[in-house]
């Protein structure tokens, strides 16, 4: 078999064998076909799809592309979430301490950023000395031990998915139900999950941008854990505006710790609590949504949820100084407060735009293995259907540099819009019982 014909039945519209697939993982994840022809394939996959079969044999042959990890003798349900990605959506990072706290053990591998969509390693990384390599022997004795771990796609847990992702990010190969799918589940069936809770984002600033696309999405990985023996329950959440306010790694990091402290934005409060009791009642730690919610809060708002996340930073080797004051994280030299130009009621905070300006900062990446800025990001300080007079700050740039921080008025200012006549705020989910 040779990579190129793979890569042509492809581009031609047809459907890939379970031979071709396996053959194009396992040779791009041994190295034996570069990264050009791997592209090549994504772009092909991307703009004719794939069948359910083909996605499925996708997951499985990636996530058989290294180890499969066996939790049964660590934890009584491996249950893990994941996000498809959005602007602001550092909720990781404080829902996998709430859960934990509330004595569901969980242990997820996380991405870097992709495309306009932060990573939660890349948030990570800003607390200095955090390690995200952890081996598949060290995972499971944090598991076990403390109850929480946050690391990612170390060599030997679904390797394809990792070399797949680093080009997707930067061939315009994202936006693909299939790729998507795969990529995601193959993590979770890596990472032994029996139970897993999928965040579907879907809007302006999602890689799903309509309601259809997030329920399609939803319903193949859903049918893929199916096949592969694990439950999945997915929330669709809107990703039209930022979730909370931050946006970039520190930023992020920091507001993830006020938001641990029982503080932070209210919605971004609240899509945490919703994720988490739904966690915790697909984990059997609570019979039903309300009792798992109130177990929820009360970690929260009694320091139980951030002490678990000062635990997990501590067990993987990060500085918990950074955690106990994140006034220590990195901080960008330039911070400017941009005031509203014109009166009105908030029409638009396009997630999108506001995820693109961060990325042009520096929080994200433009080539494959590009260093990240973590100080550098927005803070967005208005939602859809907020009021606002000429000068009330829209929002506040953190840059490096005078052209870049320009740059950024210009591109996040275009990301609003304002009516005369009120607007509804924008729900968080859809479709939820
Ligand atoms: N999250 C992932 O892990 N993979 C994707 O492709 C998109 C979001």
């Amino acid at each position: 078999m040779r990579a190129v014909d793979v890569i042509i039945n492809k581009r031609n519209k047809l459907e890939l064998s379970h031979e071709e697939i396996d053959f194009f993982v396992q040779g791009f994840t041994r190295g034996e076909i570069p990264d050009y022809q791997v592209s090549a394939w994504a772009m092909a996959v991307l703009l004719n799809g794939m069948t359910a079969r083909e996605t499925t044999d996708l997951t499985l042959s990636m996530a058989h592309s290294g180890e499969v990890l066996d939790l049964s003798g660590v934890v009584d349900i491996a249950v893990d979430k994941h996000s498809t990605g959005g602007v602001g959506d550092k909720t990781s990072l404080v829902v996998l301490p709430i859960v934990a706290a509330c004595g569901l053990p969980v242990g997820k591998m996380s991405g870097r950023g992709l495309g306009f969509s932060g990573g939660t390693l890349d948030k990570l990384e800003s607390i200095p000395g955090y390690r995200v390599d952890l081996s598949t022997d060290e995972f499971k004795q944090q598991l076990a031990r403390i109850g929480i771990v946050l690391t990612g796609q170390s060599l030997d847990l679904a390797p394809a998915d990792g070399k797949l992702y680093s080009l997707r990010d930067v061939t315009g190969t994202v936006q693909s139900i299939p790729l998507i799918a795969s990529s995601i589940m193959s993590k979770k069936i890596a990472s032994g999950a029996q139970a897993i809770l999928l965040d579907v984002k879907t809007g302006l600033g999602a890689f799903m941008q309509t309601l259809e696309e997030a329920r399609a999405l939803s319903a193949l990985m859903i049918s893929i854990g199916a096949l592969a023996g694990r439950k999945v329950v997915t929330l669709l959440s809107d990703m039209n505006q930022p979730l909370g306010e931050a946006v970039g790694n520190a930023l992020e990091v920091a507001e993830a710790v006020e938001t641990l402290h029982g503080r932070g934005p209210a919605d971004f409060r609240e899509h945490c609590l919703v994720v988490s009791a739904h966690m915790l009642v697909l984990g059997g730690r609570a019979a039903d949504l309300a009792g798992a919610r109130k177990a929820a809060q009360a970690a929260l708002d009694q320091g139980q949820a951030f002490e678990k996340f000062r635990a997990l930073v501590a067990a993987q080797g990060g500085d918990v100084t950074f955690v106990d004051r994140p006034e220590k994280l990195p901080r960008a030299k330039l911070v400017e407060t941009v005031g509203s130009p014109r009166p009105g009621c908030l029409a638009q905070v396009h997630a999108r735009l506001i995820g693109e300006a961060s990325v042009a900062l520096g929080a994200g990446r433009a080539r494959k293995g590009d260093p990240v800025d973590h100080a550098v990001g927005l803070v967005i300080h208005r939602k859809v259907g907020e009021t606002v007079a000429v000068g009330d700050p829209l929002f506040t740039i953190h840059a490096d540099e005078a052209q870049k921080l320009a740059e950024a008025r210009t591109g996040v200012l275009g990301a609003f819009e304002w009516s005369e006549a009120p607007v509804a705020p924008l729900p968080l989910f859809y479709d939820l019982a």
